[in-house]
């Protein structure tokens, strides 16, 4: 034999020399979820290790992340208030436009905060849209989602994310950033966003769940590959700064996919469900907490320049 491809796995410190990716921390997004009240720290029981912060909590975890090395988080509001067109999102004091201002008003630029921009945490119906007739409205929705996008930067988030999957969101919501003197807030989008079974956690951590019917007249149908790519190339020309993949494990092709035809980076959104399966199969003892790094970084050798991940905390509590 020639080639023998053992000999650069004999000990760790070879093994250390040629590895071909590294955990990049420093892309590491950290979701959290903020209500209404105070004093609560809530855990999610679909999601253990994740809360319900009031925003005098979130302050104090905020802190706490910070001093972990954790600099960039992405918000979700739970309203304490629905209704048909979700006015709750875009509300100049509504929940995350109260958190994201207090947020910034203690730590500045010590945290970087992305938001969540869709209306289903908002609206009675649990859908991402307005609804006419039986279906989500996409042209009417886009007005609503800039609004909430403008509400979240007016109060001080330093980049958006809308996650709505209606056609031209993208454009509609760069357009009204622009015309108020926001040129420079970056947006991720969503891009190739499926409509997922494992989202099932988040669903009840956000309450967001739809009332009737489902999400697949907007979310993608999970068998489809070049719709994926349609849906990029679309965002990226409405000026999209960064793509998104999500979920990140049954779609590691398409973020391979997407990584090829993007000339900005991609990022990977390691879902709710993902995050629980492993979280439980490894309290039941079935595999070692090492499948969490061996996770995320198939998620980031698949090409995913940056990962949103409920591990972030953990991992840098480890790391530490
Ligand atoms: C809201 C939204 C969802 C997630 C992120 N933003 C749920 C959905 O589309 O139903 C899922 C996040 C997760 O499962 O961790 N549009
Ligand atoms: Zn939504």
């Amino acid at each position: 034999m020639i080639r023998r491809p053992r000999r650069l796995r004999s000990n760790a410190i070879v093994r250390d020399m040629v590895r071909e990716t590294r955990l990049n921390t420093d892309a590491f997004v950290y979701p959290m979820f903020v209500v209404e009240g105070e004093k609560i720290k809530n855990e999610i029981s679909s999601m253990p290790g994740n809360y319900h912060f009031s925003i005098d909590l979130l302050i104090e975890e905020v802190g706490y992340l910070i001093d972990l090395g954790i600099k960039i988080i992405m918000l979700f509001g739970i309203p304490n208030h629905k209704d048909e067109c979700g006015s709750g999102a875009y509300m100049p004091d509504g929940i995350i436009q109260k958190a994201v201002r207090a947020l910034k008003e203690k730590y500045n630029n010590q945290i970087y905060i992305i938001t969540d921009v869709c209306l289903c945490e908002y609206t009675s119906t649990g859908h991402c849209g307005l609804i006419k007739g039986e279906t989500v409205d996409n042209d009417s929705t886009l007005p609503l989602l800039s609004k909430t996008a403008l509400s979240h930067v007016q109060a001080g988030a330093d980049m958006v994310a809308p996650s709505d999957m209606m056609d031209g969101r993208i454009g509609h919501m760069r357009k009204t950033l622009d015309e108020h003197g926001y040129e420079n807030v970056p947006i991720m989008a969503y891009s190739a966003k499926y409509a997922s079974a494992y989202y099932g956690p988040f669903r009840e951590a956000a309450d967001s769940a739809p009332q009737f019917g489902d999400r697949k007249s907007y979310q993608m149908d999970p068998a489809n590959s070049r719709e994926a790519l349609v849906e990029a190339k679309l965002d990226l020309e409405e000026g999209a700064d960064i793509v998104m993949v999500k979920p990140a494990l049954a779609y590691l092709d398409i973020i391979t996919k997407i990584k090829d035809i993007s000339d900005v980076p991609v990022a990977a959104y390691n879902v709710s469900g993902e995050y629980s399966m492993l979280k439980m199969a490894i309290k039941e003892g079935l595999m070692s907490e090492d499948v969490i790094v061996e996770t995320l970084i198939s998620i980031q050798r698949a090409g995913a320049d940056i990962i949103l991940t409920y591990f972030a905390k953990e991992i840098m509590e480890k790391l530490r």
